[in-house]
């Protein structure tokens, strides 16, 4: 991607005229205002042709809301396209009234109507926002945008950037090619897409010894993203917008879609920041911010823990525990008993009974157990969990696992936020064929 790849696609979506709305000063005063309606958008390097999409306020990404950690924020939703839609928080765990889950927390928002959000979000970190009805067609068709709730302190840092990775399944005219109910890609991989690209927020220049904050997101619908980093050394410092008490060493990524990193690092090259793809052939260039010059003064300091959130630590002496299997998919005779492509833990629909139901406060253990010959991204609503080590130690807290084929994942979660929460793999085509079910906190 080239540099004016984006400009174009910002100034065709008019991001500028709506970006007054979302400045912090406003945020905590004022309703923010999101309007899903159709866009066009240049998905394709410059010169190719525009892609209609759906978007918010004119753009997909939708514009980058800012929160503040603890505040509570206001967002008024407007409906414009022709489907039923509703807007879900991904990672916030805030009150299950405003999660955005038609049929489980709200009722389908209509053409034409509307819907008043408000959140508190908790956590400080990185998180995004996409439809939740017909997920796997909306957020395909580009219904999705980041969010970043601010630090109360934030880090000592020259640039914030948001980094999108996403792939889009492209015609020849431009167009995104229907098909979105495909049987054939909600029992193998789901949607993939031929063309794939990192969308930054901000893609200006940077310059050598500017220490960067990069928050990568997969806002893809199906792809695992391999994602590989150049130009900069640095370190680790949240997953899923929860900080690390330990920052780590930059490795190569492996991103289940929804599923957020966190780096800080310092500039090292003289000519770009690269986002690749490592492929079997080479690395892919996914995009780029290009340096030019050099920062006065490079930090000397080490790279910090973000402060931590306040996540309660599960107790596993007194924990509910459940066996969450992952079942069906192609080349899979359980396809048949399930009546669904895909199963999670023995169900297939939310109108079904809930996996687990639990008193609020207590702590339970999951038992992810992939039994397909597919990854998944498990995601849980409105609660963030920790995965479990083989001894049973509790490592880092997640709102999405990555669960590969014949693994088996613990994650620990104390379920303290009452309510119906969603429970599925956001590979969201595997979502549309079965694999979801929910929890209840009474
Ligand atoms: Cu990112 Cu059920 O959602
Ligand atoms: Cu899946």
């Amino acid at each position: 991607m080239k540099r004016r790849d984006f400009l174009l696609t910002a100034a065709g979506a008019g991001l500028a005229p709506v970006a007054g709305l979302l400045t912090p000063a406003q945020a905590a005063s004022t309703a923010l205002s999101l309007v899903a309606e159709p866009v066009t958008v240049q998905i394709l390097p410059d010169g190719n042709p525009a892609t209609d999409m759906l978007g918010f306020n004119g753009s997909s990404p939708g514009p980058l809301l800012r929160l503040k950690q603890g505040a509570r924020q206001a967002i008024r939703f407007d409906n414009k396209i022709d489907q039923d839609s509703a807007v879900h928080w991904h990672g916030l765990r805030i009150d299950n009234a405003m999660d955005g889950v038609p049929g489980l927390t709200q009722a389908q928002v209509k053409p034409g109507h509307g819907f008043d959000y408000a959140l508190t979000p908790p956590d400080a970190g990185t998180y995004w926002y996409h439809s939740h009805n017909r997920s796997w067609e909306q957020v395909a068709r580009g219904l999705y945008g980041p969010i970043i709730v601010e630090e109360a302190s934030p880090p000592d840092i020259d640039r914030d950037v948001v980094v999108m990775v996403d792939d889009w399944r492209l015609m020849e005219t431009g167009g995104l090619a229907p098909g979105y109910d495909s049987m054939h890609d909600q029992a193998h991989q789901g949607r993939l897409g031929n063309y794939a690209r990192a969308l930054f927020d901000d893609d200006s220049t940077v310059q050598r010894g500017q220490r960067l904050r990069l928050r990568i997101i997969n806002v893809a619908t199906d792809r695992v993203f391999p994602v590989k980093l150049s130009g900069i050394e640095g370190r680790v410092v949240a997953l899923d917008g929860m900080p690390l008490s330990e920052p780590r060493a930059i490795e190569e990524m492996l991103l289940a879609p929804a599923q957020r990193v966190d780096i800080i690092a310092d500039v090292t090259s003289d000519a770009a920041v690269s986002v690749l793809a490592p492929l079997r052939d080479g690395d892919y260039v996914l995009g780029e911010l290009k340096v030019e010059g050099k920062a006065k003064e490079r930090r000397t300091s080490a790279i910090a823990p973000l402060p931590a959130n306040s996540l309660g630590k599960p107790d596993l002496a007194n924990s509910q525990d459940v066996l969450v299997k992952m079942e069906g998919g192609a080349m899979n005779p359980r396809i048949m008993q399930l009546n669904s492509i895909w199963g999670l833990g023995g169900r297939n629909d939310i109108n079904q009974e809930p996996v687990l139901r639990i008193e609020r406060g207590r702590s339970a253990r999951l038992r992810l157990a992939n039994e397909t010959l597919f990854p998944h991204g498990i995601h849980l609503h409105g609660h963030h969990f920790f995965e479990m080590s083989a001894d049973g130690a509790l490592g880092d807290a997640r709102d999405t696992s990555l669960v590969m084929p014949d693994q088996t994942l613990d994650v620990a979660c104390v379920f303290d936020n009452p309510g119906k929460w969603l429970l599925h793999c956001h590979m969201l085509g595997h979502q549309a064929a079965g694999m979801k079910t929910w929890v209840e906190v009474i």
